[in-house]
């Protein structure tokens, strides 16, 4: 089994700042405590309503840190055009709706393939890896890999969220749902991340399965440096994964 890398989405430190306009807290100082704290990856959503982050976080952060970005984005002509000035290490495409609190549900690329095909080829021709933000629906992996994808996410929040609801057995069968997702993208030649609503509490079974390769966490960790700091949570959520992948 490789190693587990850890993305950590700063997208709520700007979430913070933003409640108050002010400059403070700082997403790029977030990321350099991260990066220090042993985060493999930083991962930042420009959302199309900029709600958290903004076009000069992005800017900063692609100077800023040491290790690499993972931009995510809509697949809007606007967010392509930023994403091959800005050259991050990889673009997450997913679905975005305005009214969403959050990323609901995986992209739908088997609806969308003949564009989406067109979409990324700049991308990777800029030396972006792209990725699919999916859920485990064996057409969407196909169609991802028929497109020439280089990754795909799988989304964790139904799982999360059964975990959390403690529906038991409805979160292991989302977890067998979720094997057979990463096992077949494997197969396809895909690299497997995942991600999504994961917590200290619900990171193991995830961490565990062996096709994933990265894990991007973003809410749990901003809300939890609240009570322990940053650097803490991160160390605390990076202990957690290695000792899942055994
Ligand atoms: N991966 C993707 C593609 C996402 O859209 C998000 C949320 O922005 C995450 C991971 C992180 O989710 P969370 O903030 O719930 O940890």
């Amino acid at each position: 089994m490789g190693k587990l890398r850890l993305g950590v989405n700063i997208d709520h430190v700007a979430t913070l700042r933003n409640a108050r306009g002010s400059a403070w807290p700082d997403p790029l100082r977030a990321a350099l405590l991260a990066e220090a704290a042993g985060a493999d990856g930083i991962t930042a959503h420009l959302r199309e309503d900029r709600r958290h982050i903004r076009d000069a976080d992005i800017v900063a952060l692609r100077a800023g840190i040491g290790i690499p970005l993972n931009f995510e984005c809509a697949a809007t002509d606007e967010m392509q055009a930023i994403a091959l000035q800005t050259r991050p290490h990889a673009v997450c495409l997913v679905p975005e709706r305005r009214e969403e609190r959050t990323t609901e549900g995986g992209l739908d690329v088997a609806g969308d393939q003949a564009r989406l095909t067109e979409y990324l080829k700049p991308l990777r021709d800029a030396g972006c890896r792209v990725s699919m933000f999916i859920g485990h629906d064996p057409r969407q992996i196909e169609a991802s890999a028929r497109i020439g994808a280089a990754v795909v996410e799988l989304h964790t929040g139904h799982y999360s969220d059964l975990h959390a609801e403690g529906r038991e057995d409805e979160a292991e069968a989302e977890l067998e749902a979720l094997r057979k997702a990463a096992a077949m993208a494997h197969g396809l030649g895909l690299e497997v991340h995942a991600g999504h609503g994961l917590t200290f509490a619900n990171v193991a079974p995830i961490a565990a399965m062996p096709e994933v390769m990265e894990l991007n966490i973003g809410h749990f960790l901003i809300g939890e440096s609240v009570y322990i700091g940053l650097g803490r949570a991160i160390e605390e959520m990076r202990h957690r994964m290695d000792a899942a992948r055994g």
